[in-house]
This record gives structure tokens, C-alpha cells and sequence, in this order.
């Protein structure tokens, strides 16, 4: 079995990158062995407060976000960090290379429950002219990304991650190592599974509720095909599964907050993750165009998110193109 090291090495990645991906792993195995104390660590529910999402924020929110922050930021080669659990960016090293978005603990709400939930990261070049709690040095399109991953909690830990050689997944080891267990992974290009929180269907626009409308008359329908519905409400769980066997996941824009497209956040899950499934060969949109062709205008934007098999976001592009 490969290590993690070694595979990034023969993919001719930097040795700052690496090193710098070795620094964010750190926090990251250090927040799956929080994960697994759970209760007897008396870590789970409530911290309290509330984040700039308006959220109300899990103690391991806090905590993920801390040691996310500490580690990265005691890391020579970052300039800056943000979070979704930081209200501004925090800056580094001056002479810092790169910038990280982080999502310390994606899908929260399952915490307390015991549902898989992760870690989604995404590392830019530092603009050497910006300094690193500048907000606009982050404002980059998700094409310009030069890496980008997550690491799913889950039955196994699991780091999925992309240097734009590829969509490759690494399990961890209770060595501590991350061992190569899926390379060059591909999104099947059809599907007949959707996700999607139909509690919500009031709110979206026509064409979405028409598309799924559509979906759930199965055979008989316009779509002819007999579709199965997942949602585990964590995004890096439903990304894994769609990177794994297909799909299609959509938090769409929906009427609940006008001025906010939807739930999911741009800068550090619509971008990384739309790096992943577009390395693997799958389509990431907002319903309308690519997502890593947004031009950022914050660091906390929205962004509605149509993502997975290529055949199967192409016929929710085309509801959008018709009915919108
Ligand atoms: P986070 O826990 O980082 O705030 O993200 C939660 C997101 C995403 O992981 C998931 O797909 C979505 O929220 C679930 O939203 P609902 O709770 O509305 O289903
Ligand atoms: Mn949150
Ligand atoms: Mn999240
Ligand atoms: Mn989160």
C-alpha cells in the first residue's frame, strides 16, 4: 500500500504543499480522535454561540476551528487563513505562500447523532501584493484553487483530495498514515440517485421543483427512470458517496433568504468540492454555470449547488435553461 507521502511525491507536488498538507492533517486526525471520545469527552452538543452564518455553533465546531486555525497558522508557508467559523481572515506568516479555506466540521447537526461529518479544505496562492486577513486576497475563483480536499469521519477516516492531477483517496491507518486506497477516481457519468432536502421544495425556484417533480414519477415519467433519494445532511458524506457510486446532490437557491442563494458557502464547500467531482470527471454548477467560474465577492457568499454525474446535471441544467 501506498502512503500519502510517497503518492504526492511521484505526482511531482512541491514540497511546500506537501508539507503544508501534512500540517493540515495534523489538525485533522487530531479532530477524528475528538470525534471518536465523543460523550466521554464531553464535547458534543451546544458552544453557545452563534457564527456569522447565524448559526448556532457546536462545542466541536469550536474546537475544530481552534485546532485548525493554531496548526495551519504555526505553519511558515501560510499568509492567511478563513473559516466558516471565523467571522474575518486571520493572517500568518507575511511571506507566507499560500491562503486555506477551511470548513472545520461540515454538517454539524449530526454531531450529536453520530452521523458522519468532515473537514473541507481548500488552499490558494497567497497574492504576494495582499496581506493575509485581507479579504480580497481569498476572493479567487474556485479555478484557481491549487489544491482542495476534505476528510470524511466516518466508519473509516477518509482524505479525498486533488492537486488538479486527479481525484485520489487516501484511508487512514492506526498508524497515523493515510494509505492510497482509490486513484484517479471517476464519477459515473449516469445515475439514477438524487439528494436534496425536500422540506425545502416550497421555496425553490420552478425549474427545480419541476426537475425533481419529474424524477419522482419514475418509469412512467418524462425522465423514465425509477430514481432513489439519499440525504444524510452532511455535504462531505453525500460528495463521497456521489465520487463513489453517482448521483446527484442540489442545495438550491431557495426563497426562505432571497438575498442568500442557498445554504452551502463558496469559498470553502461549493469551490473545494466542485474541484473534486470536476477532477473525477463530474459536473458542479449553481443550476446554471460552473462554480468554479464565480467570481467570489466575500469570503462567507452562498452558492445554490447542482453536483455529480455528468448526464444527470446536464438534465437539471437544461430544466434551468427552460423554465427559469
Ligand atoms: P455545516 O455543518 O458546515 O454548517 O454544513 C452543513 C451543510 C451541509 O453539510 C449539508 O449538506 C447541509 O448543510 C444540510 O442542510 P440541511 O440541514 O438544511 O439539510
Ligand atoms: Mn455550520
Ligand atoms: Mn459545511
Ligand atoms: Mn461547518
Amino acid at each position: 500500500m501506498k502512503r500519502l507521502h510517497q503518492f504526492l511525491r511521484e505526482q511531482h507536488t512541491s514540497p511546500e504543499l506537501i508539507e503544508l498538507i501534512d500540517t493540515l492533517l495534523v489538525a485533522c486526525k487530531e479532530v477524528a480522535y475528538l470525534l471518536k471520545q465523543g460523550a466521554l469527552a464531553g464535547i458534543l452538543g451546544s458552544a453557545g454561540a452563534e457564527n456569522i452564518q447565524g448559526e448556532t455553533q457546536k462545542k466541536l465546531d469550536v474546537l475544530s476551528n481552534d485546532l485548525l486555525k493554531k496548526t495551519l497558522l504555526s505553519c511558515s508557508l501560510v499568509k492567511g487563513i478563513a473559516s466558516e467559523e471565523e467571522d474575518f481572515p486571520v493572517a500568518g506568516n507575511p511571506n507566507g505562500k499560500y491562503l486555506v479555506t477551511f470548513d472545520p466540521l461540515d454538517g454539524s447537526s449530526n454531531i450529536d447523532v453520530n452521523v458522519s461529518v468532515g473537514t473541507i479544505f481548500s488552499i490558494l496562492q497567497a497574492p504576494t501584493d495582499l496581506a493575509g486577513d485581507d479579504e480580497s486576497a481569498f476572493l479567487q475563483q474556485g479555478s484557481k484553487q491549487v489544491a482542495a480536499g476534505y476528510v470524511l469521519y466516518g466508519p473509516s477516516n477518509i482524505l479525498v483530495m486533488t492537486t488538479g492531477k486527479g481525484t485520489h483517496m487516501f484511508t487512514l491507518a492506526n498508524t497515523g498514515d493515510f494509505f492510497l486506497t482509490r486513484e484517479l477516481v471517476q464519477v459515473p457519468v449516469t445515475t439514477k440517485e438524487f439528494a436534496i432536502n425536500m422540506s425545502n421544495q416550497r421555496f425553490w425556484e420552478h425549474a427545480m421543483q419541476s426537475y425533481v417533480d419529474d424524477m419522482l414519477k419514475g418509469e412512467e415519467g418524462p425522465l423514465a427512470k425509477r430514481y432513489n433519494m439519499r440525504w444524510v445532511a452532511s455535504m462531505v458524506a453525500e460528495v463521497h458517496r456521489i465520487l463513489t457510486r453517482g448521483g446527484i446532490f442540489m442545495y438550491p437557491y431557495d426563497y426562505r433568504e432571497p438575498k442568500k442563494p442557498g445554504k452551502l458557502r463558496l469559498m470553502y464547500e461549493g469551490n473545494p468540492m466542485s474541484f473534486l467531482i470536476e477532477q473525477a470527471g463530474g459536473l458542479s454548477t449553481n443550476a446554471y454555470t460552473h462554480i468554479m467560474g464565480i467570481q467570489p465577492k466575500g469570503i462567507h457568499e452562498r452558492v445554490a449547488v447542482v453536483l455529480g454525474s455528468k448526464e444527470e446535471v446536464n438534465i437539471a441544467l437544461d430544466y434551468h435553461r427552460r423554465l427559469a
